[in-house]
């Protein structure tokens, strides 16, 4: 199949003539990658089992593990769900449209196909214009999961999508890198707490503040204890993998005071130099900050320690890099799990394998 690629110049003054084949891909059961505020998305007909199916091939994801359903405004969610709890309309306020997915139970309108096989639908209204266009253009809501091919990290640029769709799916949207860099926030508002199945940009500190209490699911915290199933059935999977061994180290307590950064730089240039002597090829994850500390390696800074969002929107590009270098070991700084820390953390972590140094 040819990919056709759409580039979008202006993405605050879009035209619908710029969506509307793409509409009508979506409409007519096929695949549009598009961006979305938090990663690139693959779009296809939420209610359309077919275009489900579509979805799981190009991605070769296992299909038990459920898509997110994309909607333009508030209207198009009732449709979706058997009820709204109360969690979920304070959430909507607060935080929709924005980088928000919530769980409710589904309708009989939702196929399982698009489900996984659950009772619940996950729901998201995305921010981005472009999305929101396409959506609102398409006049269904669109599943749509991030565009990468299962196991790879999630595309944060339309070029991260041509490397992992071209010639699997009818039309790319090129709509500039995403904002956010990281998947959306998941709490299921199905149970009587909320609880965060995914940490994302819509922190728990945000979430606290809106709700009250708020639970986590622990299979964000740590690595999965054999028997316990986390609740958001992507999270099982080996996800947001680069190709190399990735090894996190960490400062015990995480407090990420000035010693303890130095500590944390020493042990990631030590490491990387036992490598690099070896002859493997060596990435480095460092911070602006740190970045003339490592005279061995190839070193990449994610951003800066400072700023939280920076380093969200630079992770996937820079594992992606990684994978380009062909290189055989990443040693990667960490960074305190406050904010949007919890999901830089949770993504980093994932891509170790929870393979951590703490120093
Ligand atoms: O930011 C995002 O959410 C992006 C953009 C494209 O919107 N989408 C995304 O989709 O990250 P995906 O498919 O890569 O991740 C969806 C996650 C998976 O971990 C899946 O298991 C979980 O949501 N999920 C979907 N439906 C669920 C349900 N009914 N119950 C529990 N977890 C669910
Ligand atoms: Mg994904």
């Amino acid at each position: 199949m040819e990919t056709k690629r759409i580039i979008i110049k202006d993405r605050e003054n879009i035209k619908d003539e710029e969506l509307s084949a793409a509409a009508q891909v979506l409409r007519e059961g096929g695949l549009v990658a598009f961006p979305t505020e938090t990663v690139y998305g693959l779009g296809g007909n939420a209610l359309d089992e077919d275009a489900a199916k579509k979805i799981y091939a190009a991605k070769g994801r296992p299909c038990d593990n459920p898509l997110i359903a994309h909607i333009s405004c508030a209207e198009e969610l009732e449709p979706l769900v058997k009820e709204i709890p109360e969690a979920g309309r304070r959430l909507m306020e607060a935080f929709w449209p924005g980088p928000l997915t919530m769980i409710f139970p589904k309708s009989s309108k939702v196929p399982y196909g698009t489900t996984g096989g659950l009772d619940t639908v996950a729901v998201r209204m995305p921010d981005d214009p472009i999305a929101n266009r396409l959506i609102a253009l398409a006049g269904v809501p669109i599943a749509a999961p991030s565009a990468n091919t299962s196991g790879r990290p999630s595309p944060t640029t339309a070029d991260h999508v041509w490397q992992d769709m071209n010639g699997r799916i009818e039309m790319i949207i090129d709509g500039g890198p995403v904002g956010i860099g990281v998947e959306s926030t998941i709490v299921d508002v199905s149970s009587p707490v909320p609880a965060v199945l995914r940490p994302g940009a819509i922190t728990m500190e945000m979430l606290r503040e809106v709700l009250g209490e708020v639970t986590i699911d622990p299979a964000i915290l740590g690595p999965m204890s054999p028997g316990v199933r986390p609740k958001a059935p992507g999270m099982k999977y080996k996800h947001y993998a680069p190709k190399a061994d990735l090894t996190l180290v960490e400062p015990e307590g995480m407090a990420m005071d000035q010693d303890q950064v130095m500590r944390m730089v020493e042990t990631v240039r030590k490491l990387a130099e036992e490598k690099c002597s070896l002859g493997f090829r060596v990435g480095i994850i460092c911070t602006d900050e740190s970045a003339s500390e490592y005279p061995r390696g190839l070193v990449r800074s994610i951003g800066a320690r400072r700023s939280q969002a920076s380093v969200a929107h630079n992770l996937y590009a820079v594992l992606r890099e990684f994978d380009d270098l062909k290189v055989d070991f990443i040693f990667s700084e960490s960074f305190t799990e406050d904010h949007l820390g919890q999901a830089i953390m949770n993504r980093l972590s994932k891509a170790a394998g929870y393979r951590i140094v703490r120093v």
